[in-house]
């Protein structure tokens, strides 16, 4: 176990990528506080940490809100007295035309995206900033180092959060608190699944042909697993990469490499 007795809060921890980080931070011997919006999910995904053995309290928490943000991180503090690790994973992919997207899609892409993570990150900064101690891994995206057909609001949230990574390492680097940013390529998560058709629809093929058009542009010859992204995590939240901060690490399988 890399991370015993480690304090983690994971955002967005109901299902898909933060329900599989959380999982395993808590096989590395983390202690968590998981949120989301979707309450009953990440209930559950709590109890499933709790048969690992290891402690965990959840919350409906939705990061573009302040006054919820601070509510999950205060109730964190109480429990555990202290926060090590924040995990900003909450996010959603907006897909769109330019000529079709709405102000409305725009804002909420950019709410939970980007200003999650500004609220979520200030919540736990005084935290770690008293304990001279912190790791925050936000998880940004292949489209933050390359925009996407479609994706305008997706990209300039996940670019956006490239740029507030290396911001806030910086501010947070003299209290020996570090900022990582991790850039995953296609993971087949439930989001996936949503976004088919509208990238069929983009894309002018069938539905059933999604999938495996995509994973042919990965050198590497196969998508991203969580477990693929979870190993790189569990490397930057871990002593061994103390000297890493303000790095937006690609896991792509080749697909990025800048
Ligand atoms: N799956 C991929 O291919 C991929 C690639 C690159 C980056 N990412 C990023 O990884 C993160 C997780 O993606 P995923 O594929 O697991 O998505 P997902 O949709 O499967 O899971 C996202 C979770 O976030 C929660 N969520 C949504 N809005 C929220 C809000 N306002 N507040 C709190 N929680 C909220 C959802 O309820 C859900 O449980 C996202 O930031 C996404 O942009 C995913």
């Amino acid at each position: 176990m890399k991370l015993k007795d480690k304090i983690a809060i994971v955002t967005g921890a109901g299902r898909g990528l933060g329900k599989g980080i959380a999982l395993r931070l808590a096989r590395e011997g983390c202690n968590l506080m998981v949120s989301d919006i979707d309450i009953e999910a990440v209930k559950k995904a709590a109890e499933e940490i709790k048969t690992i053995g290891r402690e965990a309290i959840f919350a409906k928490t939705d990061v573009s809100d302040k006054s919820q943000v601070e509510e999950m991180v205060n109730e964190a503090k109480e429990k555990f007295s202290r926060i090590d690790i924040l995990v900003n994973n909450a996010g959603v992919t907006t897909v769109g035309h330019i000529t079709k997207l709405t102000e409305k899609e725009w804002d909420r892409c950019l709410d939970i995206n980007l200003k999650g993570v500004f609220l979520c990150t200030k919540a736990v900064a005084g935290i770690m900033i008293e304990q001279k101690n912190g790791r925050i891994i936000n998880i940004s995206s292949k489209s933050g180092k390359q925009g996407g057909l479609w994706l305008s609001a997706y990209s300039a949230s996940k670019s956006g959060l490239i740029g507030l990574t290396q911001s806030l390492a910086l501010d947070l680097a003299q209290y020996g608190i570090t900022v990582n940013a991790i850039c995953p390529g296609i993971v087949f998560t439930p989001q996936w699944d949503k976004l088919i058709v509208e990238y069929a629809k983009k894309l002018n093929i069938p539905e059933s042909e999604v999938k495996s058009y995509y994973v042919k542009k990965i050198p590497l010859g196969r998508n991203a697993t969580v477990k693929d992204v979870a190993n790189v995590l569990v490397f930057l939240v871990s002593q061994e990469a103390d000297y890493m901060t303000g790095q937006a690490i690609n896991v792509t399988g080749g697909q990025e490499m800048r």
